[in-house]
């Protein structure tokens, strides 16, 4: 323990980083380990393993420079993929402060990543993690009756709120409704069925006969817990929405693709990605989508308005939040470019 303090101390010195410049320590110690890192938060995959057919779960060991998540929070994941740096946002299902960090992954969204991680993840990968946040987090006082809701890879968010509250000893009522298309596609039954004090119903909305039939409404609220004092919903939208039409201030979080309220309609106008000098014509799609058009390549992540990984400053012009369908005056802002797009010339840090 005092070896590794030391370690950390001496790659963080001022003095060493003087004299490993221009690079710095990390682009030497990674050489040895690309984990030894003290500015980036990396992590190793320790373990593979598949639950369900359609999805992979990863062990990850992060290093030192890694801060931690709050049960519920989502984490931006790195991986290299085809010599290209691709980042998306997964949520961990491992319970707060534990040494390892687990994320199960879908691959039925046809995603880049998450497809890449299904069929390649294998011991000793190493990935980046960055841009923890988000608010669907439980209160530092626990709710004494409590119902979680999930969909899908929804249940990951859910997953680690559970084992947080276990590892607490939590005495709270708590019901969780887990809807998966079948039996075979539902992760973590096997937990969840020993997980004491929890009351788990499974919905399965293709095949299979589960605890609850069809899609969430007042019956499966009323069989798992009538009039909770907090729900906390996660999945594809149209879950949140049936839940909210109940619960009105249910917590969510949705990790599928908002369908964008404004349409896309191209301004013509002109957009200037200022430090690489390329020019574009805007054809109504979000900026990240022309500046990727255009061959760039801007950071991101979720590509739907949540992780912030892809957020500019833009320097002059007018964008529309094509989720929300503000538009956006300001002289000078940032702005998550996934989900903005041009009205007229617009001048992007990019
Ligand atoms: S990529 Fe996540 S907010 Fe834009």
């Amino acid at each position: 323990m005092f070896t590794q303090t030391l370690t950390r101390r001496a790659r963080r010195s001022p003095l060493l980083e003087l004299l490993t410049g221009p690079h710095g320590v990390d682009r030497y110690t990674e050489l040895v380990d690309r984990t030894w890192t003290s500015g980036e938060a990396r992590a190793k995959v320790v373990a593979v393993r598949r639950q369900t057919p359609r999805s992979v779960t990863l062990i990850l060991e992060p290093n030192h420079a890694f801060t931690g998540f709050v049960a519920g929070q989502h984490i931006n994941l790195t991986v290299e993929i085809d010599g290209r740096r691709r980042t998306r946002c997964y949520s961990p299902a491992s319970a707060q402060g534990a040494t390892h960090i687990e994320l199960t992954i879908g691959s039925h969204d046809g995603g880049l990543v998450s497809t890449y991680l299904c069929d390649n993840a294998r011991p000793g990968m190493v990935v980046g993690l960055d841009s923890v946040g988000g608010d669907f987090t439980l209160p530092a006082e626990r709710p004494t009756r409590i119902l979680f809701v999930s969909g899908g890879s929804g249940i990951t968010p859910v997953m680690s709120m559970l084992r947080t509250m276990r590892d607490e000893g939590s005495d709270r009522e708590i019901a969780f409704i887990h809807y998966a298309r079948s039996p075979e596609e539902a992760c973590y039954a096997d937990e969840l069925a020993a997980m004491p004090g929890v009351h788990v119903m499974h919905g399965y909305t293709r095949a299979g006969a589960g605890d609850l039939t069809g899609h969430f409404d007042a019956d499966h609220l009323a069989a798992a817990m009538p009039e909770p004092e907090a729900v906390y919903v996660c999945g594809p939208p149209a879950l949140v929405d049936a839940v909210r039409a109940h619960v009105p201030d249910a917590q969510s979080e949705s990790f599928v693709p908002p369908a964008f309220s404004a349409p896309a309609q191209a301004t013509g106008g002109r957009i200037s990605f200022t430090d690489s000098g390329v020019v574009a014509t805007d054809d109504g799609r979000p900026l990240l989508a022309q500046a990727e058009e255009a061959g760039l390549t801007p950071e991101s992540g979720c590509r739907m308005g949540i992780c912030h990984s892809c957020t500019r400053r833009k320097t002059s012009g007018v964008v529309r939040n094509l989720v929300t369908g503000t538009v956006s005056t300001a002289e000078e802002e940032d702005v998550q470019i996934c989900v903005s797009a041009p009205v007229g010339d617009v001048e992007i840090a990019l």
